[in-house]
C-alpha cells in the first residue's frame, strides 16, 4: 500500500483539532468524514466549515470552485461505525484520556477496513499505549497536529517499535499532500519533540509568574520581542487549552513519579475554576470582552 490508495479519512473528534484536520483533507481533496459523540460539536464543526471556506475566498486562498469541491468531501455523522466503514486512514483526535483512547481505537479497529491506518494526534500518550487495543498495531502511529492545524505546517510523525515502515511512509507522505511539514521521530518519547522544548519553557515562565518576578503580559512580552516567538507562552496556552496542561502534566506525573512533572500550582488553579483559556472566556487572559 501507499499514498495513492489513500482516498478517504475518518476524523474522530470535531473538537479545537478535529474540526481543523477534517477541513484542512477535505480541501487537500480526500473524502473526508468527521465524527464525534457529541451532536452540538458536530454543529459546530459544519458551522465552521461553512463559515471557513467562504472566508477563504474571499481572501483568494482558495477559488470558489475549490470551497465547493472541499465542502462537497467533507460529511459529520455521529456514528463511528459509519465514519470507520470506508476509511484508507483514520485520525483519531478526541479528548486526551487514555482509557478513552484506547476504546475508541479498540472501536476504531473494529470498524475500519483491515488495510486503514489508525493514527492518534494526542499530544502526549504514545502509540504503544494505545496499539495493544487493536488487531494491527503496526498500523497504529502518532501523527502530532499543531494548533490551529489549518495554520501550523509541523507534524511530528512518531514511530514507535511497533509502527512499521510502510505506515510511517504512507503517514509522511499524506502530511506532504495536506500541505504539512512532516518530522519523523524514530523512536518514542513523552512530550514528542517540540512540545518537550516549549514545555520546559512554558513551566519556567509559570514559575516566574508564581514567583512574582512579572506579570503574565511581561513575560509574554519578552518571549516575542526578545525571542522572537511568534505569541508569548500564557498567549499561546489560552489557545491550546490550560485543561490540556492540566493532563497532559498529570499524565506524565503518573508516568514518571516526578513531583517535577506535575502542573503547577497556577495551571491547577485555572484548571479547578474552569478557565481552560480562549474557549473559555478566560484563562491567563480574560476574553470576556472579546478583544484580546
Ligand atoms: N488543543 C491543542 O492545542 C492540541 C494540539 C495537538 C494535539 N492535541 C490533541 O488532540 C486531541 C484533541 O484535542 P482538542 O484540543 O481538539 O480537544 P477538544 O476537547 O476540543 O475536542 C475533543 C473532542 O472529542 C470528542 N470526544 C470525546 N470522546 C469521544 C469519543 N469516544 N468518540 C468521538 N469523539 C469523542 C469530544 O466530544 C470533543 O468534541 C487530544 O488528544 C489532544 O491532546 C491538541
Amino acid at each position: 500500500m501507499d499514498i495513492n490508495d489513500i482516498k478517504t479519512i475518518c476524523v474522530v473528534g470535531a473538537g479545537n483539532m478535529g474540526h481543523q484536520i477534517s477541513t484542512l483533507c477535505a480541501i487537500h481533496g480526500f473524502k473526508t468524514i468527521c465524527t464525534d459523540i457529541s451532536d452540538e460539536q458536530l454543529k459546530k464543526a459544519e458551522a465552521f466549515v461553512d463559515k471557513y471556506l467562504p472566508g477563504r475566498v474571499e481572501k483568494e486562498k482558495l477559488t470558489a470552485e475549490q470551497a465547493k469541491q472541499a465542502r462537497a468531501n467533507i460529511s459529520f455523522t455521529n456514528s463511528l461505525e459509519a465514519a470507520c466503514k470506508n476509511a484508507d486512514y483514520v485520525i483519531e483526535a478526541a479528548v486526551e484520556v487514555l482509557d478513552i483512547k484506547r476504546k475508541v481505537f479498540s472501536d476504531m479497529d473494529k470498524f475500519a477496513p483491515p488495510h486503514a491506518i489508525l493514527a492518534t494526534n494526542s499530544s502526549f500518550i504514545v502509540s504503544s499505549r494505545i496499539a495493544d487495543a487493536t488487531k494491527r498495531p503496526d498500523k497504529v502511529i502518532n501523527l502530532h497536529f499543531f494548533n490551529p492545524a489549518l495554520v501550523m505546517k509541523l507534524v511530528e510523525v512518531v514511530q514507535g517499535p511497533h509502527v512499521s515502515d510502510e505506515t510511517r511512509q504512507i503517514s509522511m507522505d499524506l502530511c506532504d499532500r495536506i500541505g504539512k511539514v512532516p518530522v519523523h521521530l524514530k523512536k518514542e518519547v513523552n512530550g514528542f519533540l517540540l512540545n518537550r522544548i516549549f514545555a520546559a519553557i512554558s513551566k519556567e515562565a509559570q514559575w516566574i509568574l508564581e514567583m512574582g518576578v512579572a506579570g503574565v503580559e511581561d513575560i509574554d512580552k519578552a518571549c516575542v520581542f526578545g525571542a522572537g516567538h511568534p505569541m508569548g507562552p500564557f498567549t499561546l496556552n489560552d489557545l491550546t487549552g490550560i485543561d490540556l496542561t492540566y493532563t497532559i502534566g498529570m499524565e506524565a506525573f503518573r508516568a514518571s513519579g516526578n513531583r517535577a512533572d506535575l502542573p503547577t500550582p497556577s495551571v491547577v488553579a485555572h484548571y479547578v475554576k474552569g478557565e481552560y483559556g480562549q474557549k473559555t472566556g478566560k484563562g491567563w487572559y480574560d476574553y470576556s470582552d472579546k478583544k484580546k
